[in-house]
């Protein structure tokens, strides 16, 4: 193909997907080689504005500004880049003495050696006063672009979103206006994006409380950060608070018994879901986890964790919405997903979204071959799909041993139902036997 032609390639291969910046710095690496560098500068604006601070994204930049004869702003970016080079090495350099509360002139303190200089470093580092919450309260998914979980999905209706909107109803039903609710399964089945759908849903009444926002290396510290998230929550109730990843943070305390710090989170977390009296009246609790046999039992009796809902592997027609939802804006023929619905029992929701990614580059491919925009067609998902295993097999065979072996107080029945009903059938890695 000529040069050009790899260029227009590249142009309407951005046009259907404006944010690919891979996309947009191979165009630009393309017209700056072939002497086009005034032609890239528009790209250069639009690479910086969606990766200001990548180093590659700024080095492309500064050349293409250079080439095009505006030296004020490659010079500017040059400074830039440099301010953001010292910033990431020492992010870089694994020195202890950065996880040290750090204060005012003190910019660096050296590790304390003495008991009496810790305790006095802990007594002059303070709680922060407001935590900072709402990554994803950003979100623009709603439950609408969930594909199937329906019964997961009018679940977190009933027991967030309705009290939450109607808080006389509630009132009047003498609902609880609290409570925590468990979504647990199989990795990439949903769960995350169900938090961030509902969070969607409700705006800035969503916290996400990331493991950072907690851990701390200061024995009692991290205690101390949940309790502040808790307090920051009841100051801004109505609100949910939502715990991903949950086994981290509330694992078995038998699991912990070398870790005293955490089982310390642990308990401090029992009785911030406790609360006193009803001090935690409209603070709902949501948390995920595809390891529920770790989180510590206490927590999810009632009052506490105590509804759970199993988000299972999306049944076929879940399957065909989440493919219509990964498949949407994308340049398309007539698709016949039939096939592709068959062949895809016991994958999860990310598989699916895998296949399509691949069937989407492998179109990008074609499109950059051929010169002009290629459609994604159902041959190019039936190839990616042949690449793609379901990545669930290996979950389901260490949840097959809890049903088997844990299942005191029925807590897995369903899921005993789903390995019954699933057993023999779907695509799975090689070695996976239900
Ligand atoms: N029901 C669904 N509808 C649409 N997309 C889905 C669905 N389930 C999963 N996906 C896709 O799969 C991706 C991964 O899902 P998600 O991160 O929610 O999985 P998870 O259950 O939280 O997994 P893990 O246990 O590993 O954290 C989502 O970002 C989304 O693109
Ligand atoms: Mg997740």
């Amino acid at each position: 193909m000529t040069e050009d032609g790899v260029v227009r390639a590249l142009e309407s291969a951005l046009e259907a997907a404006p944010e690919d910046t891979g996309v947009r710095r191979h165009l630009l690496e393309r017209l700056l080689s072939i002497g086009r560098p005034n032609d890239a500068v528009p790209h250069a604006h639009a690479l910086l504005a969606a990766a200001p601070d990548d180093p590659d994204s700024l080095d492309l930049a500064i050349s293409v500004f250079r080439a095009a004869g505006d030296g004020a702003t490659a010079d500017a970016l040059q400074a830039g880049r440099d301010a953001t080079t010292v910033a990431r090495e020492s992010a870089d350099e694994p020195d202890v003495r950065r996880a040290m509360p750090v204060t005012g002139d003190d910019a660096i303190l050296p590790v304390p050696d003495t008991a009496d200089e810790l305790l006095n470093k802990w007594d002059s580092s303070t709680a922060p006063e407001e935590v900072t919450f709402g990554e994803l309260a950003a979100s623009d998914i709603t439950l609408d672009d969930i594909g199937g979980l329906d019964a997961v999905k009018r679940q977190l209706e009933r027991s967030f979103l309705a009290p939450l909107r109607n808080p006389e109803l509630a009132a009047a039903f003498r609902k609880s206006a609290s409570g925590g609710l468990l979504l647990w399964g199989p990795p990439g089945c949903g769960k995350t994006f169900l938090a961030r759908a509902t969070a969607g849903e409700m705006g800035a009444n969503f916290y996400n409380v990331g493991l950072a926002d907690i851990l701390d290396m200061w024995i009692g510290a991290s205690e101390r950060n949940l309790a502040a998230v808790f307090e920051a929550a009841r100051r801004n109730a109505p609100c949910v608070l939502f715990f991903d990843e949950i086994d981290a943070l509330g694992q078995k305390r038998s699991h912990l018994k070398h870790a005293a710090a955490l089982r310390g989170v642990v308990n401090q977390l029992l009785s911030e879901l406790d609360g006193v009296a009803d001090e935690n009246d409209g603070i709902f609790v949501l948390a995920a986890t595809n390891h529920p046999w770790d989180v510590d039992e206490a927590l999810l009796r009632p009052g506490r964790f105590d509804r759970r809902l199993l988000v299972l592997p999306p049944d076929e027609p879940a399957r065909r919405a989440i493919l219509d939802f990964h498949l949407r804006d994308r340049p398309a023929t007539e698709l016949d997903l039939s096939a592709v619905l068959q062949q895809t029992n016991g994958y999860s929701g990310a598989d699916l979204a895998f296949i399509v990614e691949s069937a989407v580059e492998q179109c990008l491919d074609e499109s950059l071959d051929a010169g002009e925009v290629v459609s994604l067609t159902t041959a190019h998902l039936l190839d990616a799909l042949e690449e793609v295993p379901s990545t669930v097999g290996p979950w389901l065979e260490t949840a097959r041993n809890h049903v088997m072996y844990s299942n005191k107080s029925g807590e897995y029945d369903e899921l005993e139902a789903y390995l019954k009903a699933n057993n023999g059938r779907g695509r799975r890695r090689p070695g996976f036997r239900p």
